[in-house]
């Protein structure tokens, strides 16, 4: 917590689209009149068909039903490029920056609306139609973002599986909505090592079953075995295809992709986004949280496997006729310089990265950003996960020479966009708080009853009605959609985190109050960990916790309890990392192993984590009613092997 606050720097609240005055004002009007509110921002994207209604939208038990906008028609790849054709067409909308530094390359308008029509051409004569799955599992390369609209402009649904997840976790997600395409490359590229995506793939489908086509984009050039009948060049496909691809028309409420995420039980979920009201949303976001005028260079430093992608690189700025810029690398290859090299290269004016990234480039001190200008940049946003106040206070001093306002903006791979965050013209800003919400948004904190707490307060939190980038089921299980976010607390869309509000309500995310941890702003299940962990011949019986990471902001503790007769050699804890890493991918290593002959349990046998969590944070001393333990004696021993000493 830190008590300082940064002001509304002189000369913001005038440039920006949001001032003090009119934050208040438009943020009462739009939770005072939602429809009215919602019904005139709607119109920011070109309809094919206008819609008459606005918001359909219930969280009801038993009855959650989410419509926005639901008799309008558009497409979404039509708002993003077509649109701009009469006006930018020369204008850069993609800013590709390689791995490698010199490798770079700017898209046009055009030049997309050529390489989209051209691929959505190819997916049409492999037989893609609307409403079909299309499982996408690309490094950062433009043609990721040519797939996704390819997808968007034939009314494919996508489905986007990060480069650095396992061949089994890429087959779960392609059985998990029934892809019969996947586009994938022979190689990715990522701080001068190589990531076998095709290999990958192949593994895959032939786990997953049921795929009959898979594109192949050239990155490396490795020579990677093609199945025939099966696997097509990429480059071969679009040189066949025609650059011209009537978008066809969407309704609103039509999906527009899916995204695979982590949940405190269970698989990853796909969450489900539609047509309309995410792109409204995302867009609308874009533009006011990132103030972005025409003509800004706009860099969010995400990959497009995770939300963060889809919504801050290519659907919100690419709507907005932003110069967006894509880059393929990692922040400290060839150096620790590298964010801020490329941001001199391009003349980048606003920058969004997450505190993970701050925190690890803080450690090695101010030298490799002061070497660089950074003049280009106005306003810097943070995103993934708390960021804690001396991260934040770099992040403004070094970074942006006390001169960029921050955006911390929290917002949920469910929530589609941002939902509470600061408005660079509008808020003071107080480093670690969110701030305030996003218009429209209505934060409330419950206690674990669900009783509402007014003022400054401590509890869960919850949003209380709906916005137009909100998720509209789990892909083909309404129930669990229903039972995982609306039945903690009926009637309200439940996020998982736990938040603090202050006196001047000031809003301050404290992290996730169910099992599920956030790794280097990475979303992760402990269940899927565990579920791994057993699957391994030595082990019994697996607990993961999170704990607190100087750098990753949590990292994965596992409790491991192993197979009679099983020494718990430090051979072995190498072994299930390798295990763990390989089975899920390296973002689910576990950081510290611990073997435990028994784990602390209740009389009806459930695994007490409130005493593991401890532990693992090395806060043993309070370790609460120990009382319910079926074995008081197991805590002492995990007490005295713990692997977290500060
Ligand atoms: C969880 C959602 C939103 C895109 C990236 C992550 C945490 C996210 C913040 C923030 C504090 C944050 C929350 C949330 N989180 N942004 N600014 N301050 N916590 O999306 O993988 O769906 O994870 O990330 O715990 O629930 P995600």
């Amino acid at each position: 917590m830190s008590d300082k606050v940064h002001p509304v720097p002189e000369g913001w609240a005038k440039r920006a689209y949001i001032d003090k005055a009119r934050y208040e004002a438009d943020y009462r009007r739009s939770v005072e009149d939602p429809e009215g509110y919602w019904g005139e921002i709607g119109k920011r994207v070109d309809w094919i068909k206008p819609f008459s209604k606005v918001k359909n939208t219930s969280f009801a038990p038993g009855n959650v039903s989410i419509r926005w906008y639901e008799d309008g028609t558009l497409n979404v790849s039509a708002n993003c490029i077509d649109r701009h054709l009469a006006t930018r067409g020369d204008q850069t909308a993609i800013l590709w920056e390689g791995d490698d530094p010199a490798d770079s390359r700017a898209i046009t308008y055009r030049e997309l609306h050529e390489q989209v029509c051209r691929f959505a051409n190819a997916l049409k004569a492999r037989g893609v139609k609307k409403g079909d799955r299309v499982t996408i599992y690309l490094p950062m390369i433009p043609e990721a973002a040519y797939a996704m609209l390819a997808c968007a402009r034939i009314g494919a649904i996508h489905s986007i599986v990060f480069g650095g997840f396992s061949p089994d976790s890429l087959a779960g997600r392609i059985e998990g909505c029934e892809s019969r395409c996947l586009i994938t490359a022979d190689e990715g590229l990522r701080g001068g090592r190589k990531v076998p995506l095709k290999a990958n793939a192949d593994a895959a489908i032939e786990k997953a079953g049921g795929v009959d086509t898979v594109f192949v984009v050239t990155r490396t050039g490795a020579d990677v075995p093609m199945v025939e009948g099966r696997d097509v060049r990429y480059e071969d496909a679009i040189a066949a295809a025609s650059p011209e691809c009537e978008p066809e028309e969407m309704n609103a409420e039509d999906p527009l992709f899916i995204l695979y995420t982590s949940g405190s039980t269970g698989k990853p979920k796909g969450v489900l986004h539609t047509t309309g009201g995410y792109l409204v949303f995302a867009s609308f976001t874009h533009q006011l949280i990132f103030d972005y005028h025409d003509g800004d260079v706009y860099w969010c430093t995400a990959d497009v496997g995770w939300v963060t992608g889809h919504s801050y690189i290519v659907y919100g700025p690419l709507a907005n006729g932003a110069t967006t810029l894509m880059f393929e690398g990692v922040p400290n290859y060839p150096s620790t310089s590298r964010f801020w090299e490329v941001v001199d290269k391009h003349k980048v004016n606003i920058f969004y990265t997450a505190p993970t990234a701050i925190r690890a480039l803080m450690g090695g001190g101010e030298g490799p950003v002061k070497k660089t200008s950074r003049e280009s940049l106005r306003l810097l946003g943070s995103v993934g996960e708390p960021i804690n106040p001396e991260a934040w206070e770099w992040y403004y001093r070094v970074v942006g020479d006390s001169r960029c306002p921050i955006v911390d903006t929290w917002w949920q791979t469910e929530t589609g966009g941002i939902l509470i965050t600061p408005l660079p013209g509008a808020t003071d800003l107080k480093p670690g708080s969110a701030t305030k919400p996003f218009f429209g948004i209505r934060p409330e904190l419950v206690d674990a009853e669900g009783k509402p707490l007014e003022g400054a307060a401590e509890g869960n939190l919850v949003i209380a009605d709906s916005w137009p980038g909100q998720m509209r089921t789990v892909y083909g299980d309404h129930k669990r959609f229903e039972e995982t976010y609306f039945s903690t607390y009926p009637n309200k869309y439940f996020t998982g985190d736990g938040c603090r509000r202050d006196a001047d309500g000031y809003y301050w995310i404290t992290g996730r109050v169910d099992d599920v941890i956030n790794v280097s702003g990475h979303r992760m299940g402990t269940a899927e960990v565990e579920s791994s962990l057993v699957a391994h011949e030595k082990v019994s019986e697996a607990a993961v916790v999170g704990y607190p990471h100087d750098v990753k902001g949590q990292g994965i503790y596992a409790y491991v309890t192993l197979m009679a007769g099983v020494e718990g050699t430090e051979d072995l804890k190498k072994e299930l990392v390798a295990w763990v890493r390989k089975d899920i991918g390296p973002i689910a290593s576990p950081d510290l192993i611990q073997f435990a002959p028994g784990l602390p349990k209740t009389r009806s046998g459930k695994i007490m984590r409130r005493i593991l969590r401890k532990i693992a944070e090395d806060e043993f001393a309070a370790l609460g009613d120990t009382s319910t333990l079926a074995d008081p004696g197991v805590v002492d021993d995990l007490i005295e092997h713990r692997q977290n000493r500060r």
